[in-house]
């Protein structure tokens, strides 16, 4: 299992730049199950500081998270009151029965669950990934979502890795490093229909941005609490990190920092960051 990110300490500082985007996609694919949303019983696998559980709460019956980062579930536990039930374990092998939930939802998890190359690894020089942890995860969905309960996964396509963030350009082989550990869409849908689900919809989120109003702080990439809001960050050697940041302070020097920022927001607005996939069982 990947453990890339840093989030016994990235945990205090993420949700200053991170806010739940598409809210409203992922419960209307819940809305679609029989069962009426307010009866439902949810997970969120991989829940972190528990910022969707928080925004799903007042819409649903009951709700539980599961994370194996303490540190993001202590983070949880502050906004949250004490009827969601927050597990610290792993997704992969969850203690949950069969069929205990009527809806499950996964937001920007599965990047972190396959094994890749780290920073200062030549992401060429790595096999190409089965994804045996993805399918892993897909199958343990299945085993504990009850039949007719929806499945929306929160995925970064390959394409929106690129596109979707403006320091994805500072910062290529990170990226590339990141991409080596995630399914295409394609591939997961792949993934999904093999474990059984019927895929519903896959929609890109094109508005949504993840880190909120700081996503375009032009001297981001200069602040180390900044960085720990997007994972990618933690792939970057020293070197390529020194590299970004002389070329962000050069063009914030030279006044052409703006002009590259809406270029960067050319290209984000056409891919957006995200994709909802929507399973059913
Ligand atoms: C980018 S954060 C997303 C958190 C939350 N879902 C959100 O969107 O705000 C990724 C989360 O996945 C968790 N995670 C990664 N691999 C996991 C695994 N195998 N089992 C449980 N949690 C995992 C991390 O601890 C982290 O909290």
């Amino acid at each position: 299992m990947s453990r890339y990110a840093n989030y016994a300490l990235d945990s205090n500082s993420y949700d200053t730049t991170r806010i739940p985007v598409g809210v409203d996609t992922i419960l209307a694919c819940l809305a679609r199950t029989e069962i009426p949303l307010s009866q439902q019983v949810l997970l969120e696998a991989g829940c972190g500081t528990g910022n969707y559980l928080h925004a799903l709460h007042p819409y649903l019956g009951s709700l539980s998270g599961i994370d194996f980062s303490e540190g993001m579930l202590t983070q949880a536990r502050k906004k949250l009151d004490e009827q969601v039930d927050l597990t610290c374990g792993s997704i992969l092998d969850m203690t949950f029965e069969g069929e205990s939930f009527d809806g499950i939802t996964c937001n920007q998890v599965i990047h972190h669950l396959e094994e890749g190359p780290s920073a200062a690894d030549d992401p060429s020089e790595w096999k190409p990934n089965q994804f045996p942890n993805v399918t892993r995860f897909i199958r343990e969905a299945w085993r504990v979502l009850r039949p007719g309960g929806a499945f929306v996964i929160n995925v970064t396509t390959h394409d929106q890795f690129r596109d979707g963030y403006w320091w994805a350009a500072l910062i290529p082989t990170a990226v590339s490093r990141l991409i080596f550990r995630m399914p295409d869409l394609d591939q997961l849908q792949q993934i999904l229909t093999e474990a059984g689900f019927e895929i519903e919809s896959a929609t890109p989120e094109l508005n949504g941005i993840l880190q909120g109003s700081s996503y375009l702080d032009p001297e981001g990439p200069l602040k180390e609490a900044w960085r720990a809001g997007d994972s990618t960050w933690s792939l970057v050697t020293e070197t390529e990190l020194a590299s970004a940041q002389h070329r962000v302070e050069q063009m914030n020097g030279e006044g052409t920092m703006q002009a590259w920022l809406d270029e960067r927001e050319q290209s984000r607005s056409k891919t957006g960051q995200t994709t909802f996939v929507c399973g059913r069982k």
